[in-house]
């Protein structure tokens, strides 16, 4: 039985009440960190009915951006083993410029938890920050066979390169990641860090009661878009577009450098397949025949091709190596299980 405590940063985003889950399934003492005591105590209540003697608490961080946020929680548990750095700046805010709407919030908070590590984590072994496809991706190189997107792939974006909210973005989580290893290159810590970098991330919510919000995020509204498509729609659905991995991958790789020194101290990039709307309806339509003449069929033919000619061309083979997972969980099993979901919850309320 394990007892290692690790913290979780942002503990109440999609990913990280999965990684949740499976730092709780596997005995781990957790502390999360949510901004509000109301998020704590939901999020408590909830895991609590699945693990009765959970050990998991919260510390309250409201705004992860505001120096020394994260120095108390290290003085108040110096027995913290591992740190899960999932939380993402509270918002970016509008009607700013972009470096104070997106560069700022995106590097302080990285900033504010790795220093807090090194001037009070004593016994820190291992820190994972979530990044993304996005530090990786080269926009340039969409639909480039001969350019394949692997682990050592960085975006080549610059802050100069920022013309639009877009690439602001990307540039920042770009940024971000690269400060993390920089951080690491320069202060030789005794910790190893591990960054995965996922592309868009969906599968079913953790807690169904998620799904209550009227616009879900992210990618369960993509999925929610196309459940209510109309029927008579049968043009090509050409968007969204992408490359796509399951949530419960994404946590999976978020637990195991704490338990598997072939994986610390990598950088992890988990990619399962492209994707378009038409792919996406078409799993809908063939798994659930249920939804006939509810929802659009679009243009059967072509889905695939389309999403390939689209794509940017990867290799996740290290990754797999080094966790030492067979392979990544289907798109039509990350569909699936989302669409069913969505449906039990729809059928309930
Ligand atoms: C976690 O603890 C429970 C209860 O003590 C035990 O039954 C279970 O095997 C443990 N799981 C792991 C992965 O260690
Ligand atoms: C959905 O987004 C809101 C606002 O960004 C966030 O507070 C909430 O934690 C998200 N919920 C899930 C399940 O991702
Ligand atoms: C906490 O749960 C209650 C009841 O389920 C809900 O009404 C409330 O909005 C939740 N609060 C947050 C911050 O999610
Ligand atoms: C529901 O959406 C609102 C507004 O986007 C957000 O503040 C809230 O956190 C969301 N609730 C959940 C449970 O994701
Ligand atoms: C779809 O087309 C049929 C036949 O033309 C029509 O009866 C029906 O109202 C249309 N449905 C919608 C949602 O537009
Ligand atoms: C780490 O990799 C080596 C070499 O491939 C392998 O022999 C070993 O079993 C791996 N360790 C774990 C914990 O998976």
């Amino acid at each position: 039985m394990s007892t290692k405590t690790v913290l979780l940063t942002g503990a109440s985003g999609f990913i990280a009440l999965h990684t949740l889950d499976q730092l709780l399934k596997r005995n781990y003492t957790v502390i999360g960190t949510v901004r509000s005591q109301d998020k704590a105590d939901n999020i408590t209540v909830q895991f609590k009915k699945e693990y009765p003697s959970a050990q998991l608490t919260f510390a309250i961080v409201e705004d992860i951006g505001a120096s020394g946020a994260f120095n108390k929680v290290f003085q108040d548990h110096p027995e913290i083993e591992g740190v899960l750095h999932t939380a993402s700046p509270f918002s970016f805010g509008l009607n700013k410029d972009f470096k104070d709407a997106y560069f700022t919030p995106a590097t302080e908070g990285t900033k504010n938890v790795l220093e807090a590590i090194q001037n009070y984590g004593k016994n820190v072994k291992n820190v994972v920050v979530t990044s993304s496809n996005a530090a990786v991706a080269n926009a340039d190189k969409v639909g480039d066979k001969t350019f394949i997107h692997t682990e050592e792939t960085w975006n080549p974006i610059t802050w100069d390169d920022v013309d639009n909210e877009l690439k602001a973005y990307i540039a920042s989580k770009k940024l971000a990641e690269k400060l993390a290893w920089e951080f690491v290159a320069e202060q030789k810590p005794l910790w190893k860090l591990t960054t995965v970098n996922p592309t868009l991330v969906w599968g079913p919510q953790k807690f169904e009661s998620s799904l209550a919000n009227k616009t879900l995020n992210t990618s369960a509204e993509a999925i929610n878009k196309l459940l209510s498509s109309d029927p008579n729609d049968t043009h090509f659905f050409d968007k969204p577009i992408g490359t796509s991995i399951d949530v419960r991958d994404v946590a999976l790789l978020h637990v195991l450098p704490l338990e598997n020194e072939n994986v610390s101290g990598k950088r992890l990039y988990p990619i399962q397949d492209e994707f378009n709307g038409q792919r996406i309806l078409n799993i809908i339509n063939r798994n659930f025949p249920e939804l006939e003449s509810k929802i659009a069929k679009g243009s059967l033919d072509g889905a695939d091709k389309h999403a390939e000619e689209n794509t940017i061309y990867y290799d996740t083979s290290k990754t797999l190596e080094w966790t030492g997972i067979k392979s990544w969980i289907p798109l039509e099993e990350t569909v699936k299980d989302s669409v069913r979901q969505i449906l039990d919850y729809r059928s309930k309320h």
